[in-house]
C-alpha cells in the first residue's frame, strides 16, 4: 500500500467512526476531491452541510464555508483542514468600516456575498453566492436602497444585468482579477470556436467577452452538456478536474493572466492536505466556534438567503440599526 492509500484508508476509517460527511469545493485539488462524498459550490455546500445528519461535517474549502455551515447548523461539530485557509473577499471587508458603511446608509437593505466574515454577514440583510445571486436581488422590495458587498465585480454585473441601482463595496477575489482581457482577446483569436466560460468574479472586460458567466457549479455544467467543445476557462484551475472527469472529450484552456504564473490557483483552498484532513478526523480539531449571539444574529440573513432560494416569502427590516453585540 502506497503512503497516498494508507491515508485515504485512514480517513475513511475515522470518517465511519465519527459518522461524518466530507464536503469539498470544487478548487481543492484532485485527490481531496476523489475522497469527498460530495463536491459543490458555495451554495450547494451549504445546504448539504444544514441538511445533512451527520453530527461531524469536514468542510474542505475555506473557512467561511465552514462558518456558513456552523451557522446554520450549530449543533453539528465543522472541522476545517486549516483554519488559515481564508479568502481576500473576507480580508478586504473588515466588520469597522462595513458598519460605518451600513449606518451611513441606514435605508438601504445589504446584500452581502457569502465570502464574507461572520460578523459582516450578521451585519448584512441578505446573503447571495455566485449560484444565487441573480434570485436573492430580484427578491429585493422595488422601492428599496441596495448595499452590495464584499465583490466589487460580481456587484458590477449584477447591476448591469438587472438595472437596478446598488451601492457597491470595493472587494475582489485575488484570484480572478488576474486574468487579462487583452490576452483573452488574443487567445479567442487564436481558437475562434472556443466557448469563453467565466466566473462573476473576474473583471469587467473579462466577462465582456465571455459566452457563459456563473457560478462554478454553472460552468461545470455548462462544460458537461457541451460535447466535443473547446472552452477557454476562466476560474480557478482545481475545477479542470470535475470538467475533464464529466465530459472527457471537451477541450479546456486556461484563460490566460497578465503574468505567467500560478496565480490561477487559490493559495487558501490549496492549503487543505489529506494529511491535514487525516488529523482534523484524528483530533476532531480545527472545528468552527462562534459565539452564539453572533451566530444568531449571522444565521438571519444566511436562512433568509435559503428560503428565498427555496421560493419561500421573506420580510425585511425597514432600516438598519447596529445589533447590539456590536456596541
Ligand atoms: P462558487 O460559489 O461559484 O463555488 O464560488 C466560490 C468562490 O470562492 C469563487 O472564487
Ligand atoms: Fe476567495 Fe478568490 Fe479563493 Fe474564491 S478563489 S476563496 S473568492 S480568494
Amino acid at each position: 500500500m502506497t503512503k497516498k492509500e494508507e491515508l485515504i484508508r485512514e480517513i475513511s476509517e475515522l470518517k465511519k467512526k465519527h459518522n461524518a460527511l466530507l464536503l469539498s469545493h470544487f478548487y481543492e485539488d484532485d485527490d481531496i476531491q476523489d475522497i469527498a462524498d460530495e463536491i459543490g459550490d458555495s451554495l450547494f455546500l451549504a445546504q448539504r452541510g444544514q441538511q445533512a445528519e451527520n453530527p461531524v461535517v469536514l468542510l474542505a474549502g475555506v473557512t467561511f464555508m465552514g462558518e456558513s455551515v456552523k451557522i446554520l447548523s450549530p449543533e453539528k461539530t465543522v472541522l476545517v483542514p486549516d483554519m488559515a485557509a481564508g479568502c481576500s473577499l473576507v480580508e478586504q471587508s473588515p466588520k469597522g468600516p462595513f458598519l460605518k458603511w451600513r449606518l451611513e446608509n441606514p435605508e438601504a437593505l445589504c446584500i452581502t456575498y457569502v465570502n464574507s466574515s461572520a460578523e459582516v454577514k450578521a451585519l448584512s440583510d441578505v446573503i447571495c453566492t455566485s449560484s444565487n445571486a441573480e434570485k436573492i436581488l430580484a427578491a429585493i422590495p422595488k422601492d428599496r436602497e441596495i448595499l452590495f458587498a464584499p465583490d466589487y465585480n460580481l456587484g458590477k454585473w449584477l447591476r448591469k444585468n438587472s438595472g437596478r441601482d446598488m451601492k457597491l463595496w470595493k472587494g475582489a477575489c485575488e484570484v480572478h482579477i488576474q486574468f487579462s482581457a487583452e490576452k483573452l482577446m488574443a487567445l479567442k483569436m487564436e481558437h475562434p470556436d472556443a466557448m469563453v466560460i467565466s466566473h462573476p468574479e473576474c473583471e469587467d472586460p473579462v466577462l465582456d467577452l465571455s459566452d457563459v458567466i456563473g457560478s462554478t457549479s454553472k460552468l461545470l455544467k455548462t462544460v458537461k452538456d457541451n460535447p466535443n467543445q473547446k472552452f477557454i476557462v476562466g476560474t480557478e484551475i482545481g475545477i479542470f478536474y470535475q470538467m475533464k472527469k464529466q465530459n472527457p472529450t471537451a477541450t479546456l484552456i486556461q484563460a490566460p493572466t497578465d503574468e505567467p504564473c500560478a496565480c490561477n490557483e487559490c493559495p487558501y483552498m490549496k492549503l487543505n492536505t489529506l494529511e491535514k484532513i487525516k488529523m482534523a478526523f484524528k483530533t476532531l480539531s480545527p472545528k468552527i466556534e462562534l459565539n452564539e449571539d453572533l451566530r444568531k444574529l449571522a444565521a438571519l440573513p444566511l436562512q433568509r438567503m435559503m428560503d428565498i432560494t427555496d421560493g419561500l416569502e421573506v420580510s425585511w427590516p425597514s432600516k438598519f440599526e447596529t445589533p447590539a453585540y456590536f456596541k
